[in-house]
């Protein structure tokens, strides 16, 4: 039985990676840590209740002598770092969280990991492990005819989001070859399905399609990505803690680019089509343009391009595929259809998320979260 520390389970990767752990290895003891930002939900780990093998602890990363009681209190024997800010375009506007959170709050967990696991306590666990999850942004841009990321494209993240992971990334390294601290690293390209927060692609054009609202493309829509069904991330995840090689990164991915616009026009056609076969459905939505007599493409709208945009990544999964035996399970055809089917499910979820009654809710249960968030 292990004893694990997942920072960052309330957001989009980390609450499916909860939901993924907790089924696969029930006899394993979870302990979620959260600082329960505007990103973290407590919602997305509904149905989950605290028990002897699950607890949830509102905290922050950055708060190191709360991450070494956790250690002790829970003897904790690894470690399954989400916990970020996670949105390029918040960095750009404001990087000071991500300074703190991805470079400050992960020293933090490192060196009360290095105290605990290798500080020779009495009965302190003898196998551990620190995974830390990061992101194919720290490679830098591709152009067309570029080959894609490796483990050994060198780094060169252009936001301060990518930035802050590349630093994260490089403090895990040195912790594993100065201190000899067991590490894993998995560098993994743009995810898709439950629990995303509606400020990242996916999510925010289908709500703003069943809301009647424009669907703003960055620049001229060109831009590519390289999608991955989050339970495959997860997968991969625990491939890479399971066989990797301590000290390593591995690179997760599906080989599986799109531009922005052909994902935006192919979410636009799917909901078209979802809510004429469905009158049910559609009566839901009154705004949405299918209602109206036109299709949801007409919301197209191109805007300003994001700053310093990067213009394309694609993942090499070859290490991991060699290495670890890894292979994404879900095609994206059948992850776009799960992902659909889930909001339209789960429509309470995105309405408290985008109304602010989840932060109202927040407040009243956990203080006041405007600390939490900076306001
Ligand atoms: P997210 O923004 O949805 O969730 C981040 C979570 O971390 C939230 O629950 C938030 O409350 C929590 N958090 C933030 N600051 C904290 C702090 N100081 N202490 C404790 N908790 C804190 O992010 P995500 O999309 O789920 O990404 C999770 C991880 O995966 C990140 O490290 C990200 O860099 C990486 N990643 C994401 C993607 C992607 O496509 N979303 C792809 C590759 C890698
Ligand atoms: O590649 C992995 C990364 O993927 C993760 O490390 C990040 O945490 C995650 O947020 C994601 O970063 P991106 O910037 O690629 O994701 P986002 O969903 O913000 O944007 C995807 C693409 O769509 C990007 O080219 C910008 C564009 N875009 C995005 C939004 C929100 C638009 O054109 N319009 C939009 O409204």
């Amino acid at each position: 039985m292990r004893s694990v520390l997942i920072t960052g389970g309330a957001g989009f990767i980390g609450s499916n990676f909860v939901h993924y752990w907790l089924a696969k290895y029930p006899e394993d003891r979870v302990v979620c840590l959260d600082a329960l930002t505007y990103a973290g939900n407590l919602a997305s780990l509904a149905g989950i209740a605290e028990s002897a093998n699950y607890r949830f602890v509102h905290g922050d990363i950055c708060d190191t002598p709360l991450i070494e009681q956790l250690l002790r209190e829970e003897r904790i024997d690894h470690i399954v770092h989400f916990a970020a800010e996670s949105h390029v375009d918040r960095s750009i506007t404001g990087p000071d969280a991500f300074i703190q959170t991805n470079i400050t709050g992960t020293h933090s967990l490192l060196k009360a990991a290095k105290g605990y696991w290798l500080g020779g306590e009495e009965g302190a666990p003898k196998e551990f492990l620190f995974h830390h999850v990061s992101t194919d942004e720290v490679y830098g841009t591709l152009g067309p005819n570029d080959p894609p990321f490796t483990e050994t494209t060198p780094y060169a993240p252009n936001s301060p989001y990518a930035a802050s992971k590349a630093s994260s990334d490089h403090l895990v390294r040195a912790y594993h070859h100065t201190y000899g601290l067991p590490t894993t690293i998995s560098n993994c390209s743009n995810n898709y399905g439950p629990y995303q927060f509606p400020e990242k692609l996916i999510p925010l054009m289908f709500i703003h399609i069943l809301e009647g609202k424009n669907l703003p493309i960055y620049g001229d829509g060109k831009n590519i990505r390289d999608w991955l069904y989050v339970e495959d991330h997860c997968r991969g995840i625990d491939l890479v803690m399971e066989k990797g090689r301590r000290g390593e990164c591995y690179n997760i991915g599906g080989i599986n680019e799109w531009t922005n616009i052909d994902i935006v026009t192919l979410l636009c056609r799917e909901v078209d089509k979802r809510l004429a076969a469905n009158p049910e459905l559609a009566a839901r939505f009154p705004n949405t343009p299918i209602n109206q007599g036109r299709n949801a493409e007409s919301l197209i709208t191109y805007v300003k391009d994001r700053a310093g945009h990067d213009w394309r990544y694609a993942i090499d999964p070859t290490r991991s595929n060699e290495e670890l035996g890894y292979k994404p399970v879900e095609s994206f055809e059948t992850g776009i259809q799960r992902t659909l089917d889930w909001y339209f499910d789960n429509e309470a979820w995105w309405r408290q998320v985008m109304d602010g009654s989840y932060r109202d809710w927040i407040d009243a249960n956990y203080g006041d979260s405007r600390g939490l968030l900076g306001l």
